[in-house]
């Protein structure tokens, strides 16, 4: 299934299914390396992670445990504003524990910045971030990602969990929106 299944919604597939699942393999392949065996807490960031989080830990062999935040960082649209308001939080005291933040998507940066900084306030072990996709040309904030599947276009992308207005989170692709449908 592609862009082309989509009617006219979808303008096209910025990443397949397949070259998603094989950057995952490569991903989760580091993350084993690097942990060496060291418990994880994998912490998703609802609800955009909710595939990056089912498909990356599935192909992880260190042990961990999953917990999720959700958060709000926009106001209408789809632009980040910055404030951030805890909607969720973890069920879990990250004390000690190594944390990865599994994100769909690093954007601005501003959402994770901020919540960098309210984990590693909690003290944990360690904290880094795996993302599937960042946009590097609309960075505001310095985000440190540890593995990042690939960097794309600065160009609003739905699928694998992103969606536009609710919609499009269960495509098992990442596609761009047609103009029309946002009004363009
Ligand atoms: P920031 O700008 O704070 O963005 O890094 C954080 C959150 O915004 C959402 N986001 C997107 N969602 N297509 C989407 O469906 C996009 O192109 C996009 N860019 C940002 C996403 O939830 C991300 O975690
Ligand atoms: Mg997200």
């Amino acid at each position: 299934m592609d862009a082309a299944d989509m009617g006219t919604d979808l303008a096209k597939t910025l990443l397949s299914e397949e070259e998603i699942a094989r950057r995952l393999d490569e991903m989760a392949a580091e993350i084993d390396r690097d942990y060496a065996g060291e418990e994880i807490l994998l912490v998703g960031v609802l609800n955009g992670a909710v595939m990056v989080m089912a498909d990356l830990s599935r192909r992880l062999s260190t042990p961990l445990r999953m917990d999720w935040m959700a958060v709000s960082s926009y106001g209408s649209g789809t632009k980040s504003s910055g404030v951030v308001r805890i909607l969720k939080d973890l069920n879990t005291d990250v004390h000690g524990k190594h944390i990865l933040i599994a994100e769909d998507i690093i954007d601005s940066g501003l959402t994770l910045s901020w919540l960098v900084r309210n984990l590693s306030s909690r003290e944990p072990a360690s904290l880094k971030i795996a993302t599937l996709l960042r946009k590097p040309d609309a960075a505001k904030v310095d985000v440190d990602v540890a593995y990042c599947g690939f960097d794309i276009p600065n160009e609003f992308v739905v699928g694998y969990g992103l969606d536009y207005d609710g919609r499009y989170r269960n495509l098992p692709f990442i596609g761009t929106l047609a103009p029309h449908v946002y009004g363009g």
